[in-house]
Parts: C-alpha cells; structure tokens; sequence
C-alpha cells in the first residue's frame, strides 16, 4: 500500500467525530458463539467498533490497522471504558499479522486474499475465523467499493479450505451486499 492511502485513511479517521460506533449487527449477533476468554485479533479494524466490543465480553484483544489515527481512538475509548485492547499499526499487504494463537479472529471490510492463506495456522486449535465482506452484486446499488475491492460472489468458503465453514451466508444487510463467514479450526489440519 503507498504511503499516500495510508495518509488517506488517517484524513478519514481524522474527520470523524462520532467515535468508533457500535460493533458490526454481524459480529454482535455472534455472541453466544464467541469465548468469553482467550486472545482475539481484530485485522484492519479501524477505530476499533468490533475491538472494544470483543474487549467489554472479556477477550484480550489485539486490533491492527495500517491508520495510527483509528488506533488513537480506539485506545482513548478503551481507556474511557477500561478495556484493554492493544493497537498495532501494521501495513497488512506488506508486514506479517502478529503470532497467534488466536481464539477469534475478525475481520470486517478489509479484503487482502493473501491473508487467508495466514489465518487458519494462527488461529488456536477450535478457534474461530469471522470475515464479512462485499460481494460484486453491491455494484448493482453502490459505485464503491470498485470491483478490485470486492470478493466474487461463493468466493469467501474458497479462501479457507483447511477451516471447517460453521455459518456462510451472502445477501443484503443494511443496504451492503456482504459474504459473511464464520468457520473454524478443526483439531488436525493442513
Ligand atoms: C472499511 S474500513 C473497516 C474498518 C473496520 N474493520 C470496521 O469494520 O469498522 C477498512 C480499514 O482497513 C484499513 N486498511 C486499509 N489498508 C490497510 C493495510 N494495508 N493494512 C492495514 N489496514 C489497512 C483502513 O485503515 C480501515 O480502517
């Protein structure tokens, strides 16, 4: 990634003044699913709506993205609410993802492929892998994200063979057109 979309993203963080927000309906709706300890890592989370959340339900979590701007404010609200989350500022098409193992690991609107390749060998044995993501039939209603953001529709499950799919669906929520996965890892893999 240039240095200038990192700039691009810190301008956008740097603009909005409503906080965080709430957690994804996607994630949230995963609460009885999700285990109350262990250590989660929240890949390209941003100012950290799904960080803060895991971290209030008892996971040490870790949040990385590449704008040191969304990782201020997520670590000023967790510091508000007393949640520990530690923020990492990582360029993720470049640097390597922290060392597992990980008991969770979310990753909600960010689309680097080679990243799947990574995720099953870092997640805890049981542990589980939530992504949402757009597929190309958001263009029927949205410009943007342009297509080269975009997962093709079925592609998500494709992404992670060696994880056992617990829940895939594909369909309008909020007027995005999402993939939405959550697969775990089994006891013996690839
Ligand atoms: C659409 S936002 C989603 C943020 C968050 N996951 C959420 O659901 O609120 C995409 C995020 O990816 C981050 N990002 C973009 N390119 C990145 C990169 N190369 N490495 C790490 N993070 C990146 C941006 O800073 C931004 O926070």
């Amino acid at each position: 990634m240039a240095e200038s979309d990192r700039a691009r993203w810190d301008a956008r963080y740097r603009g909005r003044e409503e906080g965080p927000g709430g957690p994804s309906p996607f994630v949230a709706a995963l609460d009885p699913v999700f285990p109350r300890r262990g250590r989660a890592l929240d890949v390209a989370g941003g100012a950290g709506r799904n960080a803060l959340w895991l971290a209030r339900r008892g996971l040490d979590v870790t949040l990385t993205d590449i704008s040191g701007v969304a990782l201020e404010i997520a670590a000023a609200h967790a510091a508000a609410q007393d949640l520990r989350v530690t923020g990492l500022r990582l360029d993720l098409e470049t640097e390597p993802l922290p060392t597992g193992p990980w008991s969770v690991i979310v990753c909600v609107h960010y689309l680097w492929r080679p990243l799947f390749r990574a995720f099953p060998a870092l997640l805890a044995e049981g542990g589980l892998l939530v992504v949402a993501h757009p597929t190309r039939t958001n263009l029927e209603r949205h410009a943007r994200p342009g297509p080269q953001y975009l997962l093709e529709e079925g592609e998500l499950p494709t992404l992670v063979p060696a994880l056992t799919i617990v829940a895939y669906e594909e369909g309008w929520r909020n007027d995005v057109h999402e993939a939405r996965l959550v697969a775990r890892r089994p006891a013996e893999f690839l």
